[in-house]
């Protein structure tokens, strides 16, 4: 499975990339604002650093602006995935976009029917979003596990990308019901690596190796 790391900030960025474990970003409009910065600029080099599929969000409303706006953002970078919230507008944003070989995130996914008509239309990703809907009561992994079943039984080659994710549970949950991608954010990856015994385990090993070089001295 794919890790994302779903923010805009560069020095979060920067500090992830040498790990190893980031195959791509997700942005979106909030994330974008909150770094203050020329979003394009600040896509550029989100692009060079990563060199993975980067999410950038059209804000236009209507299917020609979506286009249009699409067409420029993908101009950026040859990285850059163009995302397009979920609706008519932007379902058929991304059937003009896909047919020019543009890669096409539909996002904004609340239900397999959403996340089916993005597929027809050749999404590359389709971006269901689990904490939101957790938030309202609905467990958002039982829409993974139905958007990917319903992609295994057409052979779609959509790929499901876990948005929205707000701890562990949900990237091992997605890892286990065969997503494709998890997008997360920093503080999330950061918890993927905690266990308690991993760090009682290291100090006990060192304290040990400590101890057995003063009877060597
Ligand atoms: C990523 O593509 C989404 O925009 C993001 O995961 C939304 O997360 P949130 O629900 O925590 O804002």
């Amino acid at each position: 499975m794919k890790l994302f790391v779903d923010t805009a900030d560069l020095g979060e960025i920067e500090a992830l990339v040498p790990l190893g474990i980031i195959d791509g970003v997700t942005t979106n409009p909030s994330l974008l604002a909150k770094v203050g910065n020329d979003p394009r600029g600040v896509l550029k080099r989100i692009c060079e650093l990563v060199k993975g599929p980067v999410s950038a969000e059209v804000v236009e409303t209507d299917c020609d602006g979506m286009v249009r706006e699409g067409r420029e953002l993908a101009a950026i970078d040859s990285h850059i995935v163009v995302k397009v919230p979920f609706g008519k507008a932007g379902v058929q944003a991304c059937h003009v976009l896909a047919n020019e070989g543009v890669r096409v995130n539909v996002t904004l996914i609340f239900s397999a029917s959403q996340a089916l008509l993005a597929a027809k239309v050749g999404a590359a990703f389709v971006s269901p979003f689990v904490g939101r809907l957790d938030d309202i009561g609905t467990p958002g992994m039982d829409l993974i596990r139905t958007i990917v079943e319903i992609f295994e039984n057409f052979e779609f080659s959509t790929e499901v990308l876990v948005a929205s994710t707000r701890g562990p549970m949900h990237i091992i949950e997605s890892a286990r019901l065969g997503a494709d991608v998890c997008t997360c954010p920093p503080k999330v990856i950061d918890a993927l690596f905690n266990h308690p015994l991993t760090d009682i385990g290291l100090e006990r090993f060192l304290a040990d190796w400590a101890k057995a070089q003063q009877v060597v001295g």
